[in-house]
Order: C-alpha cells, then sequence, then structure tokens
C-alpha cells in the first residue's frame, strides 16, 4: 500500500472522499472518460496503469477491452468502492508522484485527476519512469481557464460575506498547452498530440451544484465554519443563477487539455 499525495477535495478530508456522493452525483466524470479510451486506442493484452482511477468505471472499461489494467488511486475509499465494484481488477492506493514502477506499463492513462495534483513535474518523471520504452501517457485534465467562471463567483461571495481565501490555496492546477507539454518534453516524452478544449458540462438537478461544491471545492471554504455553509451556498447558487438550463441542471464552465506522450 502507498500514501497519497495531498488534496483532491471533498467537504470531508482530503482522503476520505465519499466515494457513494461520487458514483450517486458525478458519474460524468468517467462517462465523459468513454471518448479518452478512443485516445488511448488500446490492444488487446496491454498492460496499462490508470492513475487517479477513483471508483474503477473506466479501469473497468479498459478490462471489458481485454486489457491487463491496474488502477491506482490516493483515496482509500475510492479504492475500496472500486475493489467492491469490480473485483476482478487489482486496485491499489498510492501518490503519483512516486509510483513503484519502472518500465512496466505499455500505456498510461489518466481521466480528470492530473489537475489535482500541484507537482506535475514530478508526476511525470514517476509516469515516464513506469512506463517501457516507446510506451505512451494519455491524459485529460482540467487546463487553463477550466471552471473560471465558477471559481471566480465562489471566492467573490466567500469574500462578500466576510470570510478570507488566500489565492495561494486555489486548489487546482489547470496548466496551458504550452506549459504542459514543456514540462513533459523536459521529462523526455516526445509530444504527439495536444488539445486544450471548451466542454460546458452540466451538473444535474436542482442540486447539482452543491454537490458539485461540497464534493470538490472545500478549500474555498476552510474559514467558513460548517454551519455556515449551507447560507453561502445559497449565495453562490444566485451569484450563478444565469448558469441553468431550461430544465433547471447547472452548467459548469469546464476547459479541458488532452495529452499524448510517447516515452523515447
Ligand atoms: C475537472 O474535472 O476539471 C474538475 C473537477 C473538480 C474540480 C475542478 C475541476
Amino acid at each position: 500500500m502507498y500514501k497519497c499525495f495531498g488534496q483532491r477535495g471533498g467537504w470531508m478530508s482530503a482522503n476520505n472522499w465519499d466515494a457513494h456522493l461520487y458514483d450517486r452525483s458525478h458519474r460524468f466524470v468517467s462517462e465523459y472518460g468513454n471518448h479518452l479510451i478512443e485516445l488511448l486506442a488500446p490492444h488487446k493484452d496491454e498492460k496499462v496503469l490508470d492513475i487517479g482511477c477513483g471508483t474503477g468505471d473506466l479501469a473497468n472499461e479498459l478490462y471489458e477491452h481485454g486489457i491487463n489494467v491496474i488502477g491506482i488511486d490516493y483515496a482509500e475509499s475510492m479504492v475500496e468502492q472500486a475493489q467492491q465494484k469490480y473485483p476482478h481488477i487489482r486496485f491499489e492506493v498510492g501518490d503519483i508522484t512516486q509510483l513503484p514502477y519502472e518500465d512496466e506499463f505499455d500505456a498510461i492513462f489518466s481521466n480528470a485527476v492530473l489537475h489535482w495534483v500541484k507537482s506535475p513535474k514530478l508526476a511525470l518523471e514517476s509516469i515516464y519512469q513506469s512506463l517501457q520504452s516507446g510506451g505512451r501517457f494519455v491524459a485529460e485534465f482540467g487546463g487553463k481557464g477550466n471552471v473560471s467562471n465558477l471559481t471566480t463567483n465562489i471566492i467573490r461571495e466567500v469574500r462578500e460575506a466576510g470570510y478570507a481565501f488566500d489565492e495561494k490555496k486555489f486548489p487546482w492546477y489547470f496548466p496551458s498547452i504550452a506549459a504542459y507539454t514543456t514540462l513533459m518534453e523536459q521529462v523526455g516524452f516526445q509530444v504527439t498530440y495536444a488539445r486544450l478544449y471548451e466542454r460546458p458540462t452540466r451538473l444535474v438537478g436542482d442540486a447539482g451544484l452543491k454537490n458539485w461544491l461540497s464534493m470538490f471545492a472545500d478549500s474555498f471554504f476552510h474559514d467558513v465554519p460548517v454551519d455556515k455553509r449551507d447560507v453561502l451556498v445559497k449565495q453562490i447558487e444566485q451569484a450563478l443563477s444565469k448558469e441553468r438550463d431550461e430544465d433547471g441542471n447547472w452548467l459548469a464552465d469546464y476547459v479541458r487539455l488532452q495529452i499524448i506522450g510517447k516515452k523515447i
């Protein structure tokens, strides 16, 4: 068992994600990940590591493509749930910046996780070391500009309610193509593909925004007493009330970065 690399969120504690809330209300994360499997273009019997596997849905998709897949995630609650749902797959708790592998995988795959990793170069070095020569790294995560409307409104409402938010505590890393591919090349990857694109994302139902805040955005509420959070969430909902579709779902301004790198 390996230990965790840092914050990934949750009203709860950093490593103790609410895996049930994740599966119930944030299933879209892995559903969007299906097109990343197309980008990975896996071949039967390849050995693939899914880093930040969450509750295991995409690892299971890979398994069903005939892939020899291992899933790794720093959150024990997620790994436990993944293991229960998919007992035929190997899952481990581990740190993306300190993967315990050397020249082992045909491919490393990651969906919607690397924006939580504030030491991207360490993560890339660890990924590079884990790949076989010629192996590929295929990932998608939040890119430059991701959720900027959402976070601008959250921070403004938190401050207007009289609480502090220190910009240095911004929880995510959302790089541009230039910043991330430069790091990849420094580590030794040949970058064969990079794309930044807008993907407005539906947070389903009246409670969609509240669920998202509670699952992912706790660090903005660090100085807000627990019994004051509901009122503040209502104010944020009010501020973002135009960001809803005709059925009342919330629209989050996601921007994704997709990359492919080859170990040379
Ligand atoms: C994302 O997938 O881009 C994301 C998810 C949660 C918080 C921030 C970004």
